[in-house]
């Protein structure tokens, strides 16, 4: 695809210092969240736009995630932590304004969307979804009829962990949250059951679901004692992914547990597959978007924020508010 021929591309992709927000043309400033200190709130403010490199593009941006990783390496309580002043953000998507004398199509950390999928779905794509393939096919490798266990479900990779386990994998999903309201949302997008967490053991619900046989593969983002009861939980060559620790605790893993009932333990870091595998992580996102074009998979946006209430965005998610992806509008 030739740039020159196309009046605006929409592109969607992962945040990276090689891809400029907009500058309408290079000639104005744009407005950029910025941290300036941790643990302290974001300044809005106008920026200066650089030029735009041989191999760059400029980018109008339209939609960009708010992740809880953001918030973490905005408190430098994450494993990159870039320096100061920085604009947190990991995916975005927006309409190609200006591209570099060298570049002729899109690649690496840029995609282009395909008609049928909307600027505001490719947004909640990169991080969730990836995350969630690659746990559950790649890692986990879940088949057709097996029964997963998602904590956290009700979170943007939560209900991106049932949207694929549900209408891409075929398979059956118990759904962990905690609150009724999370719950009701988490089967209204495809879970089979609910457990609220915070009305009781987990095990015990979870057994009263499934029988002592316990579940194929549990999906766990909050950590600490969660871990571990979705770890009692699993049946016979059951697979726990470790995706987060949104309960501030990461958990010892009790081997004898997967000696007896021969469990695989393992992580997922799925931006690790920008620089250790990158075909991998294509491929999965390619995936993502094809699912979401053929109508496959749904992505739910919970709420969407304008730029300048960023700081209401990170809070909203902190306090357990947030339902799906959380998305920020700079338009
Ligand atoms: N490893 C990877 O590649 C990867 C990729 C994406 C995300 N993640 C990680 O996965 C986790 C979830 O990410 P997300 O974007 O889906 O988050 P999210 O949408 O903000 O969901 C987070 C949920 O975690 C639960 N939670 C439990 N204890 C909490 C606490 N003390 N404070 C705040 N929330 C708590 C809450 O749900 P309940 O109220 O239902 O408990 C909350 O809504 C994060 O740790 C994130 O860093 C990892």
């Amino acid at each position: 695809m030739c740039f020159s021929c196309v009046a605006s591309l929409k592109i969607f992709g992962y945040c990276c210092n090689r891809v400029l927000p907009t500058g309408q043309g290079g000639g104005r400033d744009y407005r950029a969240a910025l941290c300036t200190e941790l643990k302290q709130p974001l300044t809005v403010e106008e920026v200066a736009p650089s030029p735009v490199g041989p191999r760059e593009v400029r980018v109008d941006v339209h939609f960009c995630g708010v992740n809880f990783a953001d918030i973490l390496v905005c408190r430098g309580q994450y494993q990159e932590r870039p320096h100061l002043p920085f604009t947190p953000g990991m995916e975005f998507s927006g309409t190609v304004l200006e591209t570099g004398t060298d570049v002729s199509t899109v690649k690496e950390m840029l995609w282009q969307i395909p008609e049928k999928v909307s600027l505001r779905e490719a947004a909640a794509l990169p991080i969730s979804y990836t995350t969630a393939i690659l746990a559950l096919e790649h890692r986990a490798r879940t088949q057709p009829g097996e029964t997963v266990l998602v904590t956290a479900a009700a979170g943007a990779t939560g209900l991106a962990v049932i949207d694929v386990a549900t209408n891409i994998l075929q398979a059956k999903v118990i759904a962990v949250a905690g609150s009724d309201e999370k719950c009701k949302l988490a089967m209204q997008r495809g879970a089979q059951f609910c457990v609220n967490y915070n009305q009781g053991s987990l095990k015990e619900a979870v057994r009263k679901l499934v029988g002592s046989g316990g579940v194929n593969v549990a999906i766990d983002m909050v950590g600490g004692d969660v871990f571990l009861e979705a770890l009692r939980s699993l049946a016979w060559e059951g697979r726990i992914v470790v995706v987060g620790f949104t309960g501030g605790n990461i958990a010892s893993v009790p081997a004898n547990l997967l000696l007896l009932k021969n469990i695989s333990a393992m992580g997922i870091a799925s931006g690790q597959y920008r620089d250790k595998n990158f075909p991998v992580l294509s491929k999965t996102l390619s995936s993502a978007l094809q699912y979401c074009q053929q109508g496959c998979i749904q992505p739910h946006v919970g709420t969407l924020f304008k730029l300048e209430e960023v700081n209401d965005a990170f809070l909203h998610v902190m306090q357990r508010k947030s339902m799906g992806k959380v998305l920020l509008s700079p338009k």
